[in-house]
């Protein structure tokens, strides 16, 4: 059964560019981004590895270790890096785990075989130090994903796991959030926002970012 929100995701144990990677092991207590991409020496994963690759001072900054994969042997992505490195201007300094045995591709569900029977599709998963799955996407392989949008969710889990908010349309870091609903006692609201509240509908309570 595919994988849901709030799920323990299962471990493994495969080879990848660095070597052979227990999974669990190599989380650690970090936020992990699995990302899938459908194969190796094809446009838009180039530039997707490259980006991810670009952006990492902004996941290490998050406590975020990012992971790629794809059904492609390990000496197929060895070979591949280097062309990222080439095109993308940065080397790719996170692993890629090799899977043509679709050990993890069946774990994860990442084949979706009416799309295509045997390339992953370009699947995302974002795991939390618990190992609780907190977000999936699924795109087609003929569209790149979008990185940053990753990073804001990221951004979102870590305050709303720690803070009595949500993050509304479009939130950006450091903007105004939503206080969670189910909070009503008025000496509470007033402990928890000592920056005050602004009451537009009884539901639909406006806050500065609280650890801002
Ligand atoms: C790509 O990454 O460019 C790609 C991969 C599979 C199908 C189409 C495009």
């Amino acid at each position: 059964m595919a994988l849901r929100l709030g799920d323990v995701v299962p471990d493994f144990t495969q080879d990848s560019t660095e070597g052979p990677l227990n999974f669990y092991e190599w989380a650690g207590d970090s936020w992990i981004v699995l990302f899938s991409h459908p194969k190796d020496f094809t446009p838009v994963c180039t530039t997707e590895l490259g980006a991810v690759a670009r952006l990492k001072p902004e996941f290490d900054q998050r406590n975020v270790k990012v992971i790629a994969l794809s059904v492609d042997d390990s000496d197929s992505h060895r070979g591949w890096v280097g062309d990222i490195e080439e095109t993308q201007g940065c080397a790719v300094n996170y692993p890629i785990l090799a899977d043509p045995d679709r050990k993890v591709a069946d774990l994860y569900d990442m084949i979706h075989p009416n799309a295509n029977n045997t390339l992953t599709v370009r699947s995302v998963f974002i795991i939390d130090p618990a190992k609780k799955l907190r977000l999936t996407l699924t795109y087609p392989a003929s569209t790149g994903r979008n990185f940053p949008e990753l990073l804001r969710v990221i951004d979102s889990l870590q305050l709303t796991d720690n803070y009595s908010v949500a993050t509304p349309v479009n939130w950006q870091d450091g903007d105004d959030c939503v206080i969670v609903p189910a909070l009503q006692d008025p000496e509470v609201l007033k402990e928890k926002f000592p920056k005050g509240y602004t009451v537009v509908k009884p539901y639909l309570r406006m806050t500065p970012q609280p650890n801002r």
